[in-house]
């Protein structure tokens, strides 16, 4: 029986990680997450199921709990996650494996990969090059040996931790992107942008719309996949991501985002 691997992206970290994690592992196909979630394929058939995220503010993002809270997985599978953060997993995990119980399955392993940061609609700011670079790197060696305690179904601990401190640090940081940046309400964009419609093609939610000008919805995911690949570095939130570099995995292109022509 196959095995099956779901990314979801922003930046493309988390499909890179997808991406080694496949290659050492037999008989392991990807999908994106936001096609299965689209199309309801939500019955999986499959020795082994992973999926590949990017935490979210010390959690996983809102649209992976809903597709894992649809899925119907097979009693026996093995079933995994592996998380691409910028320092700390927080209680994504836990997340992850409260919504499989309630459908009869657990969360047998929680990997984390540490990758470039990529939240500067914040003021954070991300990497500098080097260290983006020794990311990126280290990463390849990182997924090797979870593809390996993958292969001989380990169940270890959850990488992160579901105590009060993490919720608490969680709460502030969608507090921050929500409320005090308001994330995506404050997105504008400047006279670079030429309304190529590259933004709204790779948005997962389908939130962006562009006519005579770039609009956005309210349904965001807050993955930045918009701001940061715009191929114009037109989209602004507010005024400080002015200054901001713009970041994306290197191996992953834009036509590999596409969710729509
Ligand atoms: C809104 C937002 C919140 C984030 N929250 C966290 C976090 O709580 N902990 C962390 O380590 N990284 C956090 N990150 C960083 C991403 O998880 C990390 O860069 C990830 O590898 C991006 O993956 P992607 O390129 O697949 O989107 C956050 C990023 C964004 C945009
Ligand atoms: S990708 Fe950039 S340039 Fe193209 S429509 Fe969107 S904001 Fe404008
Ligand atoms: S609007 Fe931008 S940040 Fe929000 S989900 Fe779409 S691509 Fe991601």
């Amino acid at each position: 029986m196959k095995n099956i691997l779901l990314y979801f992206t922003g930046t493309g970290n988390s499909l890179a990680v997808a991406r080694y994690l496949a290659a050492k592992l037999p008989d392991t196909e990807i999908f994106s997450a936001v096609e299965v979630l689209r199309n309801a394929r939500f019955n999986v058939d499959c020795a082994s199921f992973g999926i590949v995220f990017p935490v979210c503010c010390q959690d996983i993002p809102e649209m992976v709990k809903r597709l894992v809270g649809n899925l119907k997985l097979p009693a026996d599978a093995y079933v995994y996650a592996v998380a691409t953060h910028n320092g700390d997993v927080g209680f994504s995990h836990f997340t992850l494996d409260r919504i499989l119980k309630k459908n009869g399955r657990r969360l047998h392993a929680g990997f984390a990969v540490l990758m470039p940061g990529n939240s500067i609609t914040t003021g954070n700011s991300t990497n500098s090059d080097q260290e983006t670079d020794r990311r990126v790197k280290a990463a390849e060696a990182c997924v090797s040996e979870i593809a390996l305690r993958i292969l001989s179904r380990e169940t270890p601990p959850y990488c992160g931790s579901a105590s009060l401190r993490k919720h608490l640090k969680g709460m502030r940081n969608m507090f921050r992107h929500r409320i005090l940046y308001r994330v995506p309400n404050r997105f504008w964009t400047t006279d670079q942008c030429n309304l190529c419609g590259l933004c709204a093609r790779i948005c997962p939610e389908n939130n962006i719309t562009v006519s005579d000008a770039v609009r956005w919805g309210k349904r965001c995911q807050m993955c930045l996949a918009c701001i940061h690949w715009c191929p114009n570095r037109a989209i602004q939130n507010g005024k400080g991501t002015m200054n901001q570099k713009r970041y994306h995995h290197p191996d992953i292109r834009i036509e590999d985002l596409m969710h729509r022509e």
